[in-house]
């Protein structure tokens, strides 16, 4: 699998209810549609560089419970490898109840993490790095000394591989992550979390926390995205606005779909202003349809 891009976090199972309004508390709703999917960001990510035409593999920890033939399965639909993922008995996959509003378009997302334990170090270590042109994590806040650690065996090891990172929920600890990417995508909550009231305010904010040379993503929601750099001693920074498709389906993994969107441009060298149009542009495309299959 030479060349191939990696992404490292969680797979999960989404149980997707796509209601035309958002539930009033305490009634019975009928909805016109239930979905059983796959998710979870690096395993959403995987989906998408797949699509793209990239050689993909995930590596998260699977749980050997009755769930396993529908993961296995569905990854396999999406031609994405997971052939160094452990396998663990006695636990469930985590699970996310979802509910998609159409109305609004807002995906809210009610997270279990189970009894499924964390990636450990021995896990990565295990992999032979010269498969991979490109290792992408999420930053996960149960697993942080962990990632640190194999993001510092690919740095001692690899004088090739890029490497980006993905801080999305608001947990301190994740900054920890921040200056060891050569891509960071920050999430708008994390963003604000960290007092950045604007995407333009965020992207120069975290260029000074995160590594030399590093490119700095924030996906603001609707409002679309930025990034930058520090180009000899000066920030560039691009705003982007989001691309909208004439009928929003569903926005589940919008994010997912622009970081690994991102991800491909940088894979294939394109410059990263030419990288978040792209990003902007099948960000909008995914939230088009239904799931990740069909973009373009
Ligand atoms: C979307 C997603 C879902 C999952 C949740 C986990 O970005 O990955 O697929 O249920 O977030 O936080």
């Amino acid at each position: 699998m030479a060349n191939a891009s990696l992404c490292v976090g969680l797979v999960c199972i989404d149980i997707v209810a796509e209601s035309e309004r958002f539930p009033v508390e305490d009634t019975d709703h009928r909805i016109p549609n239930l979905s059983y999917r796959r998710g979870g960001n690096a395993s959403n990510s995987c989906s998408v560089l797949a699509q793209l035409g990239m050689k993909t593999e995930f590596l998260g920890t699977l749980s050997n419970s009755i769930q396993l033939d529908f993961i296995q399965r569905d990854f396999a639909e999406h031609s994405v490898s997971i052939e160094h993922c452990p396998i663990f008995p006695d636990c469930e996959f985590p699970t996310s109840i979802v509910i998609l509003n159409a109305c609004n378009s807002t995906r809210t997302i009610m997270h279990h993490p189970t009894n499924l334990q964390e990636l450990g170090v021995q896990h990565f270590t295990n992999l032979n790095l010269n498969n991979y042109s490109w290792i992408h994590f999420e930053g996960r806040s149960a697993n942080v000394d962990n990632i640190k650690q194999m993001i510092k065996f690919v740095r001692e090891n690899s004088k090739s591989i890029k490497i980006s990172v993905e801080i999305e929920k608001t947990r301190t600890v994740l900054g920890e992550l921040l200056p060891l990417g050569d891509v960071v995508f920050i999430s708008k909550e994390f963003s604000q979390f960290s007092g950045f009231p604007t995407m333009k305010e965020a992207v120069k904010g975290f260029i000074g926390l995160s590594r030399p040379g590093c490119i700095v993503v924030c996906a603001w929601g609707s409002e679309g995205a930025a990034a930058g750099q520090n180009v000899n001693g000066t920030d560039v920074v691009k705003c982007q606005s989001a691309s909208a498709p004439c009928r929003i389906i569903d926005t589940l993994g919008a994010g997912d779909t622009f970081n690994a969107a991102f991800v491909y441009s940088q894979i294939n060298l394109w410059d990263w202003k030419k990288g978040l149009e792209f990003a902007c542009h099948i960000a909008g495309c995914k939230i088009g349809l239904k799931g990740f299959l069909g973009l373009e």
